[in-house]
C-alpha cells in the first residue's frame, strides 16, 4: 500500500512550482517530511528550527534532490525572533503561500507531579509558537495578493483527550479552536486555515521533549512510549501527503491517518464520558501510566 493511500489522500500533484512555504520544527519528524515533500513538489521551503544543525541538514537534503530551501534558526517561543523571520522571508521572497506552524513538544506525567514550569514550556512552544507564527505572518499574507494556506499542527489529542497529558491536550485543543476561528475570519479573504490532527507518529518527539516524562515512573514511561511509537506509530512520510492534500482541499480539520482518529473522534462526539474510560485504558497501554 502506498503512503498516500494509508493517509487517505489522493497522490500529491506537482503544482507548487513558484510557491513559497515556511515550515517550523522542520528539522525532524513531521516538519522534515513535509518540508521535503513540498520542495519535491516545487516549492521553495524556509526550514525553521530551534536546532541549527537540523535546519541545515534538512536544507542540504532538499538541495541534494535539486530543490530550493533556506535554513533559519528560530525559537518559536520568541515572538521577536519569529517577527524577524517573517521580515527576512518577505525580504527574500515577497510572499508566503504555505505557513506550516508545526514545531511542538510532548509531555506526559501525573498532573500532581507536573511542575508549573512544564505547563508553561508546553504552552509556550505548542500554543504561543503557533500564535507567534500567526501574528507575524497573517498581516503580510493578507496583503500579498492571491491565496494562502496555514496548516497548524494540532493532534488527535486536539479532538479528544487522554489522561496524564493535560498540558499537551490543553495546547492541542487550543490549536484546533484557534484554527477554526481564524479560518472563519480569513477564508473569505483567501487565506485558509487547517488544523492537522495526526495520530501517533514515529518521530523523535519523545527524545526531543525535555518535559516528556515526569513523575516516579518517568524512565519506564519514556522507554515504553518510545517502544510503542516505534511499533504502532505511522511514519512521518504518511503525514506529509495529508498536509499537501489539506492545501488542495482546504478542510478545517485534517486527521491522519483517518482510520486511526476518526472512530475515536466520532465516539467522543457521541459520548465524551465513554472516551474517558477508553483514554485511561489507552494511556496504560501506550504510556505505561498508572
Ligand atoms: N509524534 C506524534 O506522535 C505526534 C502526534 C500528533 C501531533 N504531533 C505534533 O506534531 C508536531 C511535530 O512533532 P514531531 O512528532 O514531528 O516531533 P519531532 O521532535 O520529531 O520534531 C519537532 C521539531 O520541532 C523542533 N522544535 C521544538 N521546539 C522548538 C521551538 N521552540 N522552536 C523551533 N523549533 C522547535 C524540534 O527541534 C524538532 O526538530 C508537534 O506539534 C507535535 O505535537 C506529533
Amino acid at each position: 500500500m502506498r503512503l498516500h493511500q494509508l493517509a487517505g489522500t489522493t497522490p500529491p500533484k506537482a503544482d507548487f512550482q513558484g510557491k513559497v512555504a515556511v515550515v517550523t520544527g522542520a528539522g525532524s519528524g513531521i516538519g522534515r517530511s513535509t518540508a521535503l515533500l513540498l520542495a519535491r513538489l516545487g516549492a521553495k521551503v524556509h526550514v525553521v528550527e530551534i536546532d541549527s544543525e537540523r535546519a541545515t541538514g534538512v536544507v542540504a537534503e532538499i538541495e541534494r534532490e535539486g530543490g530550493k530551501a533556506q535554513p533559519h534558526t528560530v525559537d518559536v517561543t520568541d515572538a521577536d525572533a519569529v517577527a524577524t523571520l517573517a521580515a527576512a522571508v518577505y525580504a527574500t521572497d515577497g510572499r508566503v503561500d504555505i505557513l506550516h506552524n508545526n514545531a511542538g513538544i510532548g509531555g506526559v506525567g501525573p498532573v500532581e507531579e507536573t511542575p508549573l514550569e512544564d505547563w508553561r514550556k508546553i504552552v509556550e512552544v505548542n500554543l504561543m509558537g503557533v500564535v507567534h507564527g500567526i501574528h507575524a505572518f497573517v498581516p503580510r499574507m493578507l496583503n500579498q495578493g492571491g491565496s494562502g494556506h496555514i496548516i497548524n499542527t494540532a493532534s488527535g489529542l486536539g479532538l479528544f483527550a487522554a489522561p496524564e497529558m493535560a498540558p499537551y491536550v490543553t495546547t492541542k485543543h487550543a490549536v484546533v479552536g484557534l484554527s477554526e476561528s481564524l479560518n472563519a475570519e480569513l477564508s473569505n479573504r483567501d487565506v485558509y486555515v487547517t488544523a492537522l490532527c495526526p495520530s501517533g507518529v514515529n518521530t523523535r518527539i519523545f527524545e526531543n521533549s525535555a518535559v516528556l516524562a515526569r513523575g516516579a515512573a518517568a524512565d519506564r514511561r519514556r522507554q515504553t512510549v518510545a517502544r510503542r511509537a516505534e511499533r504502532f506509530g505511522v511514519h512521518p512520510d504518511v503525514v506529509a501527503p495529508a498536509v499537501v492534500d489539506a492545501i488542495h482541499r482546504r478542510p478545517l480539520i485534517r486527521t491522519v491517518p483517518r482510520l486511526h482518529i476518526a472512530p475515536l473522534w466520532v465516539l467522543h462526539r457521541i459520548s465524551p464520558g465513554l472516551m474517558q474510560g477508553l483514554g485511561r485504558g489507552a494511556i496504560r497501554i501506550v504510556y505505561g501510566g498508572r
